[in-house]
């Protein structure tokens, strides 16, 4: 038996490392999340009238890409079209329940993925299987099939290139004949190299699917290492994750995530190679909440702090003890040390441990030099055979990084 290798495409999507999820649409000027329809019961014809009051007044493409990449984000995964049916592009006559149709007056994904192309990240289309509106999704399931692939062909062919197409709802009807092949089909034809992900839910954390999909889903989870041995081919894998405890925006959702558990999670995910895709819920007018934001710019400041080689650097191998593990890239190794503290004086500083001498297996790779990335200090290690120990110095007073990089010199 042996490992696959990736198709070109799903090899470069690896290398995206860290995504930016967007869950927008109707729901998001209740506040109240994403499922708020379904949760609330809210009878179609009351909810559909928040479509009159949609205005996207402050929805801007190119200023959501741009936090993106101060995130360090490669990508961006938009909710084209969530559960509750409502797309945000023009669905050229399929129905009237669009973003055109709206106040708003305008296809949102054409602003979403012009705002992407000028800042250099790939969109990505989110798109609902299940759907709360189509009233063939329950009464004529083959007609609604046939809906569905037409609408995904709009979004093959009206935008350019696409980096991917992100389903979701498959769970909903277990037992259903979806049709999936012929619905790949429709993106193969016109988009060759786009990624095909389908959410598999949150009760089948990496399992493979369909064998057109190109990446398996670890929705709000922990990734766990991909054993791709003796499999038909070569999956990618994706972690996805609220910045809350919600999807869509939240008014009263105060649970945000903090940013050393942020830092820690894309560390996570990496070290088995999974991307991570972080969701951010833009309130009803179209603009990412400002704590958000500042969590996003807080984790891009980390990655350039640490020159962290996340998105060329593999898993290779190589443990370490606790959340410890390194990265390889070419010829360089970059080790990930977790719960450092910061030294100084003893009135100022908690001194809680966790300096000293860490321990790496499964190095294979003959060691001439150790640095930390952020400041350069020179760090005294021992090697033998692949495991190496490295005296981790603390943080000079005055800086934290969370999880500090150390790279070494390979003879
Ligand atoms: C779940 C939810 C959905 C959300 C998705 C993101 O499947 O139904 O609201 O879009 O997770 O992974």
């Amino acid at each position: 038996m042996s490992i696959p290798t990736p198709e070109k495409r799903v090899a470069a999507f690896e290398k995206f490392g860290f995504g930016m999820f967007i869950h927008w649409g109707l729901y998001s000027q209740l506040g109240r999340g994403e499922w708020v329809m379904n949760q609330e019961r809210i009878p179609l014809e009351d909810y559909k009238k928040l479509a009159s009051t949609f205005t996207a007044s402050k929805f801007d493409g190119r200023r959501i890409a741009r936090i993106a990449k101060a995130a360090g984000m490669k990508y961006i995964t938009l909710t084209t079209r969530h559960h509750e049916g409502f797309s945000l592009y023009d669905t050229k006559g399929l129905n009237t329940y669009d973003a055109p149709h709206t106040p708003a007056g305008r296809d949102l994904v054409r602003e979403f993925v012009d705002g992407c192309r000028a800042e250099g990240i790939v969109p990505f289309f989110y798109h609902t299987t299940l759907d709360w509106y189509n009233p063939d999704f329950n009464g004529n399931f083959k007609a609604y099939l046939k809906y569905l692939r037409d609408s995904v062909e709009i979004l093959c062919t009206e935008y350019g290139k696409i980096g991917g197409l992100w389903f979701d709802g498959n769970w909903s009807k277990p037992g259903e004949d979806w049709e999936e092949d012929a619905l790949y089909a429709v993106i193969r034809k016109h988009q060759p190299d786009a990624i095909i992900v389908n959410n598999t839910g949150l009760s089948a954390r990496g399992e493979a699917g369909n064998p057109e999909l190109d990446s398996v889903t670890f929705e709000q989870g922990r990734p766990t290492p991909m054993d791709r041995e003796g499999m038909s081919k070569y999956f990618a894998a994706e972690m996805c994750q609220t910045i809350n405890a919600h999807w869509g925006f939240g008014a009263k959702d105060f649970n945000a995530k903090s940013l050393p558990h942020l830092i820690e999670t894309l560390c996570a995910c990496r070290k088995v190679g999974a991307n991570y895709l972080l969701n951010v819920g833009p309130t009803g007018e179209g603009e990412i909440p400002m704590l958000q934001e500042a969590l996003l710019r807080g984790i891009g400041e980390w990655i350039g702090a640490g020159r962290a080689n996340i998105y060329e650097g593999r898993p290779c191998g190589v443990t370490g003890t606790g959340k410890n593990f390194a990265l390889k890239s070419g010829n360089t190794l970059h080790f990930y040390v977790h719960d450092l503290s910061v030294v100084g004086d003893g009135n100022v500083v908690v001194a809680d441990g966790g300096t000293g001498k860490k321990t790496f297996t499964g190095v294979g790779d003959k060691i001439r030099s150790v640095r930390w990335t952020d400041n350069g200090e020179n760090l005294a290690f021992e090697q033998d055979g692949d495991r190496v120990t490295i005296d981790c110095t603390g943080y000079p007073y005055g800086t934290n990084l969370v999880v500090r990089i150390a790279e070494a010199e390979i003879e």
